[in-house]
């Protein structure tokens, strides 16, 4: 069902922010809200996915931050938002299909570290709000890179939980499991003290986020939560106006 404040959002800049670690349910819930909402849904990893792919594809060590910058300086990576996922354009290459391996995965994690190529993404992200309201989801939206956005979600569960969806994900509970779920676990760990503790825009809630700890919900509960943060935020909005 599509939320009765949709056709009131029709041409506004009405952005919701959701950060949080991996495996926290933020996709799902973003492309939920997106839907529901009639905003257009964008996943700023994937950016980072693809630059990762370039560095590696390239072969630059991952730590080497004058070649990444050098490197950065001669890319050009498109976001386009669609109904279930983004479509990524790395030099004009769709390298959508590329970005979910467990090495572009760390090479993600591994660049974003460096102030220069967030610095850089930050300015791509925000020019994609030009076009009018969207849901975006990443580490730093509510924190840098939309500071006064309408609603800030910070989604999080317990690392367990985050590794066994990921798991699910990977196809671990249906077919012959490639990895087991305690390196999920323990990859996800990884990436997560990687994200909180850099020193450029670290993983961390904006003082105004609502919190949405998943650890205890179903995806779809979560995702219920998630449309109720935003509905309410948009009644406390229209009542503002009257
Ligand atoms: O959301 P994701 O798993 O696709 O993100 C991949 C990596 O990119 C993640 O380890 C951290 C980084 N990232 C970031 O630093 N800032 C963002 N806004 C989005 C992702």
């Amino acid at each position: 069902m599509e939320s009765p404040f949709r056709s009131s959002l029709q041409g506004r800049k009405f952005i919701v922010a959701i950060d949080g670690p991996s495996g926290a349910g933020k996709s799902t819930i973003a492309r939920h809200l997106a839907r529901h909402f009639g905003l257009l849904n964008l996943e700023t990893g994937a950016m980072y996915r693809a630059f990762g792919l370039k560095a590696l594809r390239v072969g630059l060590p991952l730590d080497d931050h004058t070649a990444l910058e050098a490197l950065a300086a001669e890319t050009t990576i498109h976001l386009e938002p669609g109904e279930n996922e983004n479509r990524v354009l790395l030099d004009g290459e769709d390298v959508t299909g590329l970005l979910r391996n467990q090495t572009v995965t760390d090479a993600a994690s591994k660049v974003s570290v460096f102030p220069v190529i967030r610095a850089w993404m930050v300015r791509l992200q925000q020019q994609l709000a030009e076009a009018g309201g969207i849901v975006m989801e990443g580490r730093d939206i509510g924190t840098v890179v939309f500071p006064h956005a309408e609603v800030k979600i910070f989604l999080d569960a317990a690392p367990e939980v985050r590794g066994l969806r990921r798991y699910d994900q990977l196809g671990g509970k249906d077919s012959k499991p490639v990895v087991q779920p305690e390196e999920v676990i323990a990859d996800l760990r990884a990436r997560d003290q990687r994200d909180r503790n850099r020193a450029d825009s670290p993983l961390r809630p904006a003082e105004d986020s609502v919190l949405l700890d998943s650890t205890n919900m179903t995806l779809e509960e979560a995702v219920h939560a998630a449309e109720a943060i935003v509905e309410a935020r948009l009644q406390q909005k229209t009542s503002q106006v009257r």
